[in-house]
């Protein structure tokens, strides 16, 4: 671990270490003048802007704020349109504002969006009838098709890619500060297909309050012209940093500072796959200075975790690392305890944020792989729980979700069974919960926030008491 801190860290330094999950492009020329081509792009964020979303994110460490990071499995060109670009983006605002009135926290909100594209696979061929070909590792590298043509990696998906992230994140900016995300269209969010469901019915309801919250702040002079917070909001992107060659053309060096930014998104993460030590992934992140995430399953043990800190965080800054735990429902409260309380002994500065999903994936009797939304839940609850007991703040949640209605996850209050998941199965990778499903958990997390909070003031009012 010393050693790795001693070693100079430049853009390229990942590649003189091992490296998994990487594509084999047959042309390694043609790779080159990509890189070369995206090294002459400009950046797809600003470094300030990375440096805005770890302050917003020191909150969240200190247990001021929430973040909510969310979106697809993976992005893909086929599915490339506004209407899903917009649809994501309002069913995570209508999330955030469920979330920032019932736990009376400020809500960060981070979209799974603009660069997720790349996939880390299980296996590098896929089998079918017989015939094996590379696996499907994400739009920015192969084709989903199963034929040997569209499973060879190409580098040119990458400047797709590159140009489908750059006009994704300005349509997102734009409805950001464009007008769209003013709280007096609370009601406007809701998104057609919803209109006869119970949590649209109780999300009508939620709406209603906070408009006559605005009329009343109004009436005492708070409006949007002299608090622009009520109809703009700050929306980040985020991707699983996988796919090494891309990062590392779009790593800048910022004027301002001096220092180095992964310019592809606001926040990049890594994978349960490429989280070890000594390789490539831990590597590259290491020297960026974006806020960065890390999944960790059930497997990872405490020592792990604390060297992972201690190389990913060096100067223990509050806001740098969030460390986004998918252990499976029944895992949680037998793992996580002893992971918080080594870092709490430690005293590293991170997030602990809860992806309930990745656990939590099964292959339905009609073969489709999917996951119950009751699993979810409980995940979702049993972090809840720990972090209560714990006396820690649960920080966070990474879902896979996508506005549109789609049918990928079972369950929920439209009761989505087995036989319903071929009806709109559309996801490129792993199921994401479709708008209803998320709004429903947007409310049950708002509960958690609740009783944390209520937790709080209980002990604040022992303290003061003793
Ligand atoms: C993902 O987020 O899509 C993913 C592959 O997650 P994990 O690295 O946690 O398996
Ligand atoms: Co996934």
């Amino acid at each position: 671990m010393a050693a790795q801190m001693a070693a100079k860290w430049s853009r390229e330094s990942w590649q003189n270490k091992p490296i998994v999950q990487m594509p084999d492009y047959p042309d390694v020329e043609a790779v080159r003048a990509v890189e070369k081509q995206l090294r002459g792009y400009p950046p797809l964020v600003f470094a300030g802007e990375a440096r805005r979303l770890k302050a917003e994110l020191a909150n969240v460490a200190e247990g001021r704020a929430f973040l909510l990071q969310g979106g697809d499995c993976a992005e893909s060109f086929a599915e490339f349109h506004p209407d899903n670009i917009r649809d994501t983006f309002r069913v995570l605002l209508q999330m955030a504002v469920v979330l920032t009135y019932g736990g009376t926290l400020p809500i960060v909100k981070v979209g799974r969006l603009a660069g997720q594209f790349a996939k880390p696979r299980s296996s590098g061929t896929e089998v079918i009838d017989g015939v094996e070909l590379p696996s499907y590792r994400g739009d920015i590298i192969n084709g989903m098709d199963f034929t040997a043509e569209a499973r060879l990696p190409d580098p040119a998906r990458m400047i797709q890619a590159f140009n489908q992230s750059a006009v994704t994140l300005n349509l997102l900016r734009a409805f950001a500060q464009g007008g769209y995300a003013d709280l007096h269209k609370v009601h406007q969010w809701t998104l057609g297909f919803l209109s006869n469901t119970p949590v649209a019915e109780r999300y009508r309801q939620f709406a209603d309050r906070i408009q006559d919250s605005l009329e009343f702040m109004e009436a005492c002079g708070i409006t949007a012209v002299t608090v622009p917070q009520m109809r703009e909001t700050d929306f980040y992107t985020s991707h699983e940093a996988l796919l090494l060659p891309y990062e590392e053309a779009l790593t800048r060096n910022d004027s301002t500072t001096g220092k180095w930014y992964g310019c592809s998104a606001h926040m990049l993460w890594l994978g349960e796959r490429t989280r070890q030590l000594d390789h490539a992934h831990v590597e590259y992140i290491r020297g960026i200075e974006n806020p960065i995430g890390m999944k960790i399953g059930p497997n990872i043990t405490a020592d792990e975790l604390l060297a992972l800190c201690d190389v990913l965080n060096p100067k223990n800054e509050s806001g740098r690392l969030t460390v986004i735990t998918r252990m499976g429902a029944e895992r949680v409260s037998e793992h996580l305890p002893k992971l918080i309380r080594t870092v709490k002994r430690e005293g590293f500065n991170i997030i602990w944020s809860c992806d309930p999903m990745h656990a939590n994936t099964v292959k339905s009797e009609s073969g489709y792989k999917t996951r119950q939304f009751d699993r979810i839940l409980d995940e979702v609850r049993a972090f809840f729980a720990v972090h209560r007991a714990e006396g820690t703040h649960a920080g966070g949640v990474h879902f896979e979700l996508t506005g549109a209605d789609v049918t990928e996850c079972t369950g929920g209050a439209q009761a989505i069974t087995d036989a319903n998941l071929g009806d709109r199965y559309h996801t490129h990778c792993d199921p994401r919960l479709n708008a209803s499903q998320a709004l429903e958990l947007a409310f049950q997390l708002a509960e958690g926030l609740k009783e944390e909070r209520r937790q709080r003031q209980k002990e604040i009012r022992v303290a003061v008491a003793s």
